[in-house]
């Protein structure tokens, strides 16, 4: 057999085995993965098999071997003949332009990550059709204020927007995502106070606001964040004291919080925390003597 006959046999066998297994995106879906791919440099060559042959959605770098968009579909839908984009992966790929309003399409989508690109404006209010446990947009360009409808995501389990050029204060609706346990929003222009609702954030593990203009006293309520894990307060416009209601965080292991304005204080009552390991109070006006039971914290770093 010469070599046409071989390729026309492969496609033969190859189109008969897609027609008795067809799994395939639904035609809207399709065009809003073109729309989407259109707005970022054309990132993907999608067709209504996109899911089946792994390819025109993944794609790879040649010299690094490294995977630079990873798009994953879940194929389980109308008894296994519809599929889905479910992930959607694009780090570290100096990606430009405007955040894609038509993200809010894709229905059945549980991570967004669009870390470390070079995307500006704002964050689109649609945002809050979202149905995804994971949204990252860390380390972009991306300003204006965070838009509240993002507290429609109830979902939400993990929120990064770190490193960015939001400003303007934290709405309050976020305070309504109760699944929420990572909250990321250091070196952000922030303003404004922690908002009362954020109490309510109870299945809280990791809460981050370094480097932000977020201002008032550190709430007592993280005191009942009881699932907390890492809690960092660093440069921030925030005052003293500190409450002493962190010490029913029992399971913190690092705790950083730097630059309290505010009146001189004593040491936090840290009585409690006996998983800490990491350990930060700098330039917090603190006087008087550091307690005997921080020498019988599990501690690395004081
Ligand atoms: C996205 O959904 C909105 C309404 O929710 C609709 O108006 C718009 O046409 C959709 N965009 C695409 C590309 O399908
Ligand atoms: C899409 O297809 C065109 C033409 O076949 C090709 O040049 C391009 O590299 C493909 N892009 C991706 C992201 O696969
Ligand atoms: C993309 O690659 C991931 C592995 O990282 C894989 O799980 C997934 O199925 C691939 N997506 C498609 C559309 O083939
Ligand atoms: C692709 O994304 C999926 C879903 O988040 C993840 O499980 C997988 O590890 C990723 N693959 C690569 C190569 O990053
Ligand atoms: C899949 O099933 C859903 C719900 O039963 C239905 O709305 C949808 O139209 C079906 N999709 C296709 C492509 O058959
Ligand atoms: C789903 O597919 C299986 C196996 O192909 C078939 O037996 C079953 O009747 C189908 N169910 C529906 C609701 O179409
Ligand atoms: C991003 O841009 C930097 C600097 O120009 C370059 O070194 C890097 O290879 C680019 N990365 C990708 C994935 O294009
Ligand atoms: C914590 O999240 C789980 C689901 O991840 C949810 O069922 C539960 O109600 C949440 N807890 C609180 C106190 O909101
Ligand atoms: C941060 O916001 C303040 C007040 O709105 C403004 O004066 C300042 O220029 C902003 N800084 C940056 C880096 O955008
Ligand atoms: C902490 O939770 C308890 C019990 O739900 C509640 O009575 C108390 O008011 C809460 N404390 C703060 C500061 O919100
Ligand atoms: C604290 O950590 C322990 C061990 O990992 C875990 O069993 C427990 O549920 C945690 N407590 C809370 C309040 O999350
Ligand atoms: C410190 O906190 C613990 C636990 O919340 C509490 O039992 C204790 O009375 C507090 N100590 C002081 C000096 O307030």
């Amino acid at each position: 057999m010469d070599t046409t006959c071989i390729r026309f046999c492969a496609l033969f066998l190859f189109l008969c085995f897609t027609s008795l297994n067809a799994q395939l995106l639904p035609e809207d879906e399709v065009k809003v993965l073109e729309t989407i791919s259109s707005k970022l440099q054309n990132r993907w060559n999608v067709s209504r098999a996109s899911c089946m042959q792994g390819m025109g959605l993944n794609t790879t770098d040649p010299t690094y071997r490294r995977i630079v968009s990873n798009v994953t579909c879940d194929c389980s839908f109308n008894n296994s003949s519809v599929c889905h984009v479910v992930t959607i992966q694009l780090k570290g790929l100096n990606i430009t332009g405007t955040l894609p309003p038509e993200f809010a399409n894709l229905t059945h989508l549980r991570e967004l990550d669009l870390s470390r690109n070079y995307l500006n404006g704002s964050i689109p209010s649609s945002y809050g059709q979202l149905r995804v446990s994971i949204l990252s947009l860390l380390g972009n360009r991306i300003s204006g204020l965070i838009p509240k409808e993002l507290g429609d995501i109830f979902t939400l389990e993990e929120l990064n927007l770190e490193n960015n050029l939001l400003e303007g204060p934290l709405p309050p609706n976020l305070g309504s995502l109760s699944r929420l346990r990572i909250m990321f929003l250091s070196a952000n222009n922030l303003t404004g106070t922690i908002p009362e609702n954020f109490s309510n954030l109870k299945n809280m593990t990791d809460f981050r606001i370094d480097g932000t203009s977020i201002s008032g006293t550190i709430p007592d309520f993280i005191g009942n964040w009881t699932k907390m894990d890492r809690l960092d307060i660093q440069g921030t416009s925030m005052e003293g004291p500190i409450p002493p209601t962190l010490s029913q965080l029992k399971n913190l292991t690092m705790l950083r919080i730097s630059d309290l304005r505010g009146e001189q204080m004593q040491f936090p009552n840290l009585t409690g925390l006996t998983k800490m390991r990491r350990l930060t109070l700098r330039n917090c006006s603190i006087f008087g003597p550091i307690p005997l039971y921080v020498g019988a914290m599990p501690l690395k770093l004081l």
